[in-house]
């Protein structure tokens, strides 16, 4: 089974990609053929510093390694260095429906947000996504619940390039958690947790001091109330309910359990030491790994080269069914 997955370049990444995501990635390596990318074109889609995208990616790169990516148990590449990506998004361009791309909630949301250039890039950002997971025909696409929508898309296009050109995709699945898919904003909790759209106080970055984790947590915004239980007019416990649970690893109940009647200021006390345990090493790892940018870098180039073997065999194959170019062979 192959298994791809995307992450945008940035320093920020925060507890959300961390129990929504990254922590797939990582048991993804045991599961099967994992590809994991740092999706540097999708950081061109908003405005953005030219001189600080590299380093965005190196510290996205190190943050993930520290996590638990294993170079010599993953493929793991930076998205510009495999130029196959951007090829196969025009060639999917072609089985993309208008309408479709107009209906997806993030474009709506960012395009609704920005107040300088609204590009085309950031119209046609799920099709350089579809790309990046077509590309190596991979059965399953770990992802959290905000990416759902981009996966579905995706699987359209796939489906529509068969049926138009013959069976030449493979129709990915997404894989969401079962808890811990949508963690929200601590300080807004009916909102997501995200450094672009979250407040400064209700997002845990991985990188924060341990002081600073335990205190974001123990002003999560809570409710009236004293019980700790999840409930949908309890969005801020639920949301501290379901990260105890992802960070020991047990079901949401056990937590429920353990802290029944135990009131707020001790649960949120055991959540925050909790995180901080869990983040604490991650944070000690990526200091070191993020000092050693040349083999950073290697890590990259031996990664696009394993990456790009077999996006191009795709390219091939879809080019020959599309009736693109000179006739060629594989290989
Ligand atoms: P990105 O970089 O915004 O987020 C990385 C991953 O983190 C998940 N995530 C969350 N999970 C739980 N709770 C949250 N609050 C939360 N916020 C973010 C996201 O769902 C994502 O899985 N478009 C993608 C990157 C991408 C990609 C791909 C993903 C590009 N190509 C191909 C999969 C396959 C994105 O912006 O992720």
């Amino acid at each position: 089974m192959r298994i791809f997955s995307g992450i945008q370049p940035t320093g920020r990444k925060h507890l959300g990609n961390y129990i929504g995501a990254i922590t797939q990635y990582v048991a993804g390596q045991d599961r099967g053929e994992a590809i994991y990318c740092v999706v540097d074109l999708h950081a061109l889609t908003v405005p953005y510093q030219p001189e600080a995208l590299r380093d965005a990616v190196y510290d996205t790169q190190a943050t993930l390694l520290a996590a638990g990516l294993d170079p010599e148990r993953c493929i793991f590449f930076r998205q510009s260095d495999v130029p196959e990506h951007s090829e196969l998004t025009w060639l999917l361009m072609a089985v993309t429906s208008y309408g479709e791309l107009t209906r997806m909630t993030q474009f709506k949301d960012k395009a609704g947000a920005q107040r300088e250039l609204v590009t085309a890039g950031l119209f046609t950002y799920p099709v350089l996504m579809a790309a990046d997971v077509l590309a190596y025909r991979a059965h399953e696409v770990p992802v959290g619940e905000d990416q759902r929508q981009h996966v579905e898309l995706m699987r359209d296009v796939a489906e529509r390039f068969n049926a138009r050109f013959g069976e030449t995709l493979v129709v990915p699945e997404p894989r969401i958690p079962a808890v811990g898919a949508r963690i929200m904003d601590l300080g807004a909790p009916e909102n997501k947790m995200s450094t672009t759209g979250g407040t400064a106080q209700g997002t845990v970055l991985l990188l924060d001091e341990p002081a600073t984790v335990a205190k974001k947590i123990r002003s999560a915004v809570t409710d009236a109330g004293t019980e700790v239980r999840r409930a949908p007019d309890k969005p801020g416990i639920s949301n501290l309910v379901d990260i105890l649970a992802v960070v020991r690893g047990v079901a949401p109940e056990t937590v429920e359990q353990e802290f029944d009647g135990s009131g707020y200021g001790a649960f949120k006390q055991a959540v925050a030491d909790a995180v901080v345990d869990y983040l604490a090493p991650v944070r000690e790892r990526y200091r070191t790994l993020r000092g050693d940018e040349a083999e950073l870098e290697r890590i990259l180039e031996a990664g696009a080269d394993k990456a790009r073997a077999i996006a191009a065999a795709t390219i091939v194959d879809v080019r020959a069914a599309m009736g693109v170019g000179a006739v060629r062979s594989r290989g």
